[in-house]
């Protein structure tokens, strides 16, 4: 049986990643300690990250956005929280590897969307979207999709859309409305990974949620007692981002090169014992490169990137 890294060989299948919303300062170190070995291991040619939550939970400032690409990440996606921090606008406006939502209004600061080469050196447009349900009033998702796809180079064959809605429904529709159109439309926001990672009939990857990058002891990654004291008393109190279980979520995608659809999904989870065996990978390639011997690399560790 042929495994899936074998097919990315054989055919130059295109591989991409999206991470969930990094959450606070644990979400940017599990990112920072993994990402470079997982680019490595799972041979990755493109990483796409929500960090609508990176600055303290909320927000992206521009020194946390540079720390993110400095990390490995490619382009920087970002949701209902773009604005909580206004130092970014400056960012939104002058660099190439983030996006605002595309459902925004015109005046709205930053691109929406932007063209971003893999490794393979194929342009992938990334844009992102705002659900309706339970979220800020934004212009209708389906017809600013619409509009980026009239935009971009004809000759696009590899687009990825961050839908970042509340609610199964708003995103299912949005798979269903793209089908066959683009890569991948793959979902955050929620902060919990669904189980319906799948290829739709048309060959765009599809997943409701990628999931969360921050702690998992939490609720959505804040504190458990602040949020419960509040919601309980309407006492308000300082939702501080979590600490404990840090998990890295995401999902990859492998796509056709000659046309752009997809051919494989798959959901990732990556704790914090699987981060330290991708930063020893990240440390051996270092040494190889290097032409120095590494210590202590022990062989045989677990795929802490395969399907779970
Ligand atoms: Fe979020
Ligand atoms: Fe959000």
């Amino acid at each position: 049986m042929t495994s899936t890294s074998q097919l990315v060989q054989k055919e130059r299948l295109v591989r991409l990643l999206l991470i969930g919303d990094i959450v606070g300062k644990p979400g940017r170190q599990i990112v920072a300690r993994a990402l470079p070995g997982l680019r490595i291991q799972q041979q990755l040619d493109l990483v796409v990250a929500n960090a609508e939550n990176a600055a303290g939970g909320s927000g992206l400032t521009p020194p946390i956005y540079h720390e993110l690409i400095a990390s490995g990440i490619d382009c920087v996606t970002m949701g209902d929280h773009i604005y909580r921090r206004r130092e970014i606008f400056s960012v939104l406006e002058s660099e190439l590897r983030i996006v605002r939502p595309a459902n925004y209004p015109a005046e709205a600061p930053g691109r929406r969307w932007t063209v971003v080469p893999a490794a393979t050196e194929e342009p992938v447009v990334i844009f992102s979207l705002l659900g309706r349900i339970f979220m800020p009033p934004v212009d209708c998702p389906f017809q600013a999709a619409e509009r980026v796809l009239a935009e971009i180079p004809a000759d696009t064959r590899f687009v990825v859309l961050d839908l970042h809605a509340e609610a199964t429904s708003d995103k299912q529709l949005m798979g269903r409305f793209l089908d066959g159109r683009v890569t991948a439309v793959l979902g955050t926001h929620t902060h919990v990974p669904t189980a319906d990672e799948q290829i739709l009939p048309g060959g765009t990857a599809y997943h409701t949620d990628v999931g969360m990058t921050g702690p998992h002891e939490s609720i959505l990654g804040r504190r458990i007692d602040r949020v419960l004291e509040t919601v309980r008393t309407f006492r308000p109190t300082h939702f501080e981002v979590a600490k404990g279980d840090v998990r890295l979520h995401g999902t990859i995608v492998d796509a056709d090169p000659r046309t752009g659809r997809a051919k494989a999904i798959r959901r990732i989870s990556i704790d914090q014992a699987a981060a330290d065996r991708l930063a020893t990978l990240t440390q051996k390639a270092e040494s190889a490169a290097s032409g120095c011997p590494t210590a202590n690399y022990s062989e045989g560790s677990p795929d802490p990137a395969g399907p779970r």
